[in-house]
């Protein structure tokens, strides 16, 4: 009897993680212990997140010397803080006295920091300033400086990264391709800034990490995970409050309207991208609108073809860890093999038309909140994408729609008409170069 097995089949059973990537002309499969295993989870903290630039906060989330907030890189706590020279700085939370993380709030302003545990204090810019009860200990107590700072942190247009080791390339270097898209979308603000203003949401999920941001810029699954949203917007149009996030329409109209001048992009550094275009009647439209100004002022800065992409929109997943989508920056971050969390900040883009920033704040509430038409559904498919990871008996993912239609520009970077997976392949194979070096 003929095996079921696909001749693919047959990984060997040692944590090499070239043999969890199958690629040919024709192939590009992912092995399930690329999402199931803990020894290649604990490899990819230590290969991914513990060597490369990690997104941990915007700018404007701390403007003023005092101003903190809290992120991680990896499993990694850190605290991400101004200081009263204005610099940023991202320190390990995590006392030098017994080790209990010394900031517990997610975000706010502090003149220094006290441990919880025994109330050890330090500057914002990291140095311990006071021991508490100091004589008790010997005279020739051997003090430590202060937090230990993460040795490298660079910002790119207002988001904020830091990496943990000293040596590697620089954050453009790494962002590639990246950069271009992250400027398309800040350069709507008429300033050239965003503002994150709003309460971020945050979700956990029993998952693997890599769905979300797989997710991120997988097109193909619109249409059916989100096939009761777009019945809503179907039977119901915009008058259930959308702004602009996803335009309403039978649900042929809105699959055309999602597929229309689109292209996929994987780009070089993991990073992906599902360029849109809006039409020239549509820029039209806007430019003669009730924001005309607005738009005017920002065609008298960038070319029309530009502005169209602009207006676009798309959404960028930036490797590792964070993404931009429609006004929000997502951030993933992993917590386990099989558990994950995500946290969406809305963000507005400084100097733009009030209605607009609010308009969007509240389409982005109806599709992502916690009683949002859209994300729930999402997270609760990375849960049965990891529940059905536990079968076993069949080995290998399979990411090849769209393999045969690739274009790849000088630099390396391949693009795609929408729905392939370009831009989760860019991923893998960011994934595998990261995760090969043992260095
Ligand atoms: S663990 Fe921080 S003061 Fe003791
Ligand atoms: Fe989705």
């Amino acid at each position: 009897m003929a095996s079921s097995k696909s001749p693919i089949q047959g990984v060997g059973s040692g944590g090499d993680p070239q043999e969890l990537v199958l690629r040919g002309p024709h192939t590009f499969r992912v092995h399930t212990r690329a999402y199931s295993d803990p020894a290649i989870f604990d490899l990819e903290m230590e290969r991914i997140f513990g060597r490369t630039w990690v997104y941990v906060g915007h700018e404007s989330e701390i403007p003023q010397p005092g101003n903190y907030k809290t992120a991680h890189i990896g499993l990694q706590p850190v605290i991400v803080a101004r200081d009263d020279k204005g610099g940023i700085n991202v320190f390990y939370n995590r006392c030098r006295h017994r080790g209990s993380v010394v900031c517990r709030e997610p975000r706010g302003f502090a003149n220094n920091f006290r441990c919880p545990y025994h109330g050890w204090i330090y500057g914002k810019d990291g140095r311990l300033l006071g021991v508490s009860m100091r004589d008790g200990y010997p005279s020739d107590f051997q003090q430590p400086e202060g937090l230990q700072k993460v040795p490298c942190v660079d910002s790119y247009r207002g988001l904020i990264f830091a990496r943990a080791v000293a040596e590697g390339p620089s954050l453009v270097e790494q962002l590639g391709l990246a950069a271009t898209w992250i400027d398309r979308r800040v350069n709507m603000s008429p300033v050239g800034e965003i503002e994150l203003v709003a309460e971020p949401y945050v979700v956990e999920y029993r998952g693997n990490w890599k769905f979300m941001i797989e997710n991120i810029i997988d097109e193909y699954h619109f249409a059916f995970v989100h096939e009761p949203f777009n019945k809503l917007q179907e039977r119901y149009g915009d008058s259930t409050g959308d702004y602009g996030a996803h335009v309403s329409g039978s649900a042929k109209d809105m699959n055309q309207r999602r597929q229309a001048g689109r292209l996929s992009w994987g780009g070089v550094g993991g990073h992906g991208l599902g360029e849109r275009r809006v039409s020239d009647e549509q820029l039209d439209s806007l430019l003669a609108g009730e924001d005309g100004d607005y738009y005017q002022g920002l065609l008298e800065k960038y070319r029309r073809e530009e502005l169209a992409r602009m207006v676009g929109g798309g959404s960028v997943m930036t490797h590792p860890n964070v993404g931009m989508i429609h006004r929000q920056i997502r951030v993933v971050r992993p917590l386990a093999v099989d558990r994950t969390e995500v946290t969406i900040y809305p963000y507005e883009l400084k100097g733009a038309p009030e209605a607009d920033n609010q308009g969007w704040l509240r389409s982005q509430e109806r599709f992502y909140g916690p009683a949002g038409y859209g994300m729930p559904d999402d997270v609760e498919m990375f849960a049965l994408n990891q529940q059905g990871l536990a079968a076993q008996a069949v080995d290998w993912l399979i990411l090849e729609r769209g393999l045969d239609r690739e274009q790849v520009t000088e630099n390396g970077d391949r693009f795609a008409p929408v729905g392939g997976e370009t831009p989760l392949r860019a991923l893998w194979v960011e994934w595998l170069k990261l995760m090969s070096r043992a260095d």
